[in-house]
């Protein structure tokens, strides 16, 4: 029973120093296998940072991460992107002169788990599960197209579904429905519902935009200063005054 109770993502007493600046100041977050969460704040307080030291690219100056059970701290992005940690812009990225298809097809085979790469999105046989998320995503409608001819939003699902197809069991997506229309926010909020409930992937997502995190629905840890300042639903994040302090500070300009 341990193992389905202690949490997939733990994040325990993390400090990450740049020079005299402290940009994460003791941070503990965590995130259960098949849950999304999302991570609020101003700018500048610590979310891109925290993001850099899950996935490897930043040693912290003290504190530990771990992940499935094993400390991950100190592990480089490669070590943790195998161990199932994927963080979007790192690998695999997207080839612009290739089809939506192909670059699908080659982040199966570069991951070499999987018996059939070929042909999901064209309704071929599917012993992952990826296919339903595949073709929920619209991205089906666009698979003989060029990467670089994609229209933005799409694009972005094809990066998300990049990481999916590689068996990431964690996503960290900083920001993933900037500069999109609400159509396109919303697509980006069914992908991510469809890779928790059809492949039972954790999700944790930065972003600024709260209509995004109401139709997610999912729990909320607001970021203040390198900390966590508060952690709930949508309801009692959003009537939160403090909250709301903190987030229209964000905003107003300096
Ligand atoms: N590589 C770096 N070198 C020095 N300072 C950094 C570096 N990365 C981030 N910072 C600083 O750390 C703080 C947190 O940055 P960041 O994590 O990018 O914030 P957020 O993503 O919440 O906007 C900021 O003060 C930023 O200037
Ligand atoms: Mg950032």
């Amino acid at each position: 029973m341990t193992m389905d109770t202690a949490p997939f993502l733990n994040v325990r007493d993390v400090v990450m120093d740049f020079g005299g600046i402290r940009a994460l100041d003791g941070i503990s977050l965590e995130i259960s296998r098949s849950e999304v969460k999302c991570i609020i704040g101003p700018n500048g307080c610590g979310k891109s940072t925290l993001f850099k030291v899950i996935s490897g690219d930043l040693n912290p100056t003290s504190g530990q991460v771990s992940f499935a059970g094993e400390t991950i701290t100190g592990l480089s992005p490669q070590k943790i992107c195998h161990r199932g940690i994927a963080r979007k812009f790192q690998v695999p990225s997207v080839f612009d002169d290739l089809t939506v298809t192909e670059n699908i097809e080659i982040a199966m085979t570069a991951a070499s788990k999987h018996y059939t790469p070929f042909g999901l999105l064209r309704g071929g046989p599917d012993r992952s599960g990826y296919g339903a998320v595949l073709a929920e995503s619209r991205l089906s409608e666009f698979g003989d197209k060029l990467a670089s001819e994609l229209p933005h939003g799409i694009r972005q699902q094809l990066e998300i579904a990049l990481l999916v197809v590689t068996d990431a069991q964690l996503l960290l997506l900083d920001e993933p429905t900037a500069g999109m229309t609400e159509e396109e926010t919303d697509a980006i909020v069914n992908l991510i519902k469809g890779v928790r409930d059809r492949l039972g992937v954790a999700v944790l997502v930065i972003e600024h935009d709260m209509s995004f995190v109401r139709k997610l629905g999912s729990k909320v840890v607001v970021m203040m200063k390198g900390a966590v300042l508060r952690e709930g639903d949508y309801a009692a994040i959003s009537e939160d005054a403090e909250i709301r302090r903190a987030y229209l500070g964000d905003v107003e300009p300096c």
